[in-house]
C-alpha cells in the first residue's frame, strides 16, 4: 500500500505517520526529515538544503525528487510506504507519476489532513522533537513527562530551526500557494481522501484507519 500524506505545516503528518508505521508496517518516507538528517550530516545537499528550509521556502525540486526515487527503491518499501511532505507541488507530483509507471507501482490513497490556519501556528511553535529518536511532542498537547527530555529514549528534545512564527508564516504560504493545488490534482484521479485534523492524536488516527482499511 503506497501512501501520500498530505496536509499544511504542523497538521500532524508525522505524529500520524509514526502511528500508522506500527499498524500497517510500512516506512515513513519525510522529505523534510531526510533533509534534516543531511543537514546533521553537514553534506553538501543538507547545507545547500538549509538555505531554503530557514526561509520556508521549497528546496529545489530536483534534490528531492531525486532523494525519493533513491528511498523507494529500498528493500523495506517492498510492501508499500507513506510520503510525508512530498509532493509539494505539481510538477513534483507530475514527476513521482512518472517515476512509479516506471517502477509499476502507483499511489494507493492521499490523505490529506485538514486544520485551520490559526491552529497550526500553535502546534507549530510548541512542538518538540526529540535528537535521538525523532520523536515528537508538544509543550501543551503533549508534553514530556520529564521538561526537555525524551519519553521515549532520553534522548534531548529540541525546536525545529523553522519552528518560529516568521518562518511558520512563510510557510503556510508557501502551502496555500504551491501545495494546496495538489488537492485539485489528486481528487481528480480519484485518490483525495479528506481528514478532519482537529481533535485529539487518537480520534484522527482511527479517521484514516477507517479510510486505509
Ligand atoms: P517538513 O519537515 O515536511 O515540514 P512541514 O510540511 O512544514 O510539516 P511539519 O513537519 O511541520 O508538520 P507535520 O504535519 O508533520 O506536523 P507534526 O505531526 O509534527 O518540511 C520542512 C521543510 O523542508 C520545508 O519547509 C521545505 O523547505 C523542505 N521540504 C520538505 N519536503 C520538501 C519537498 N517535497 N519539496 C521541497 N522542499 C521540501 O505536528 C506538529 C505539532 O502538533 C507537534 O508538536 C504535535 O505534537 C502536535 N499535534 C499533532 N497532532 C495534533 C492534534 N491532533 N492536536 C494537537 N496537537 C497536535
Ligand atoms: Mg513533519
Amino acid at each position: 500500500m503506497n501512501i501520500i500524506l498530505l496536509g499544511p505545516p504542523g497538521a500532524g503528518k508525522g505524529t500520524q505517520a509514526k502511528r500508522l508505521i506500527d499498524k500497517y508496517g510500512i516506512p515513513q518516507i519525510s522529505t523534510g526529515d531526510m533533509l534534516r538528517a543531511a543537514l546533521k550530516e553537514g553534506t553538501p545537499l543538507g547545507l545547500e538544503a538549509k538555505k531554503y528550509m530557514d526561509k520556508g521556502a521549497l528546496v529545489p525540486d530536483t534534490v528531492v525528487i531525486g532523494l525519493v526515487k533513491e528511498r523507494i527503491q529500498q528493500k523495506d518499501c517492498a510492501k508499500g510506504y507513506m510520503l510525508d511532505g512530498f509532493p509539494r507541488n505539481v510538477s513534483q507530483a507530475e514527476s513521482l507519476d512518472k517515476m512509479l509507471t516506471e517502477l509499476g507501482q502507483k499511489i494507493d490513497y492521499v490523505v490529506c489532513i485538514e486544520v485551520p490556519n490559526d491552529e497550526l501556528v500553535g502546534r507549530l511553535t510548541g512542538r518538540r522533537t526529540c535528537r535521538s529518536c525523532g520523536g515528537g511532542y508538544h509543550v501543551m498537547f503533549d508534553p514530556p513527562k520529564k521538561e526537555g527530555v525524551c519519553d521515549k529514549c532520553g534522548g534531548e528534545l529540541y525546536q525545529r530551526d523553522d519552528d518560529n512564527e516568521t518562518t511558520v508564516k512563510s510557510r503556510l504560504e508557501v502551502y496555500s500557494n504551491q501545495t494546496e493545488p495538489l488537492i485539485d490534482y489528486y481528487e481528480k484521479q480519484g485518490k483525495l481522501h479528506r481528514i478532519n485534523g482537529v481533535g485529539d492524536m487518537g480520534t484522527i488516527f482511527d479517521r484514516i484507519t477507517a479510510v486505509l482499511g
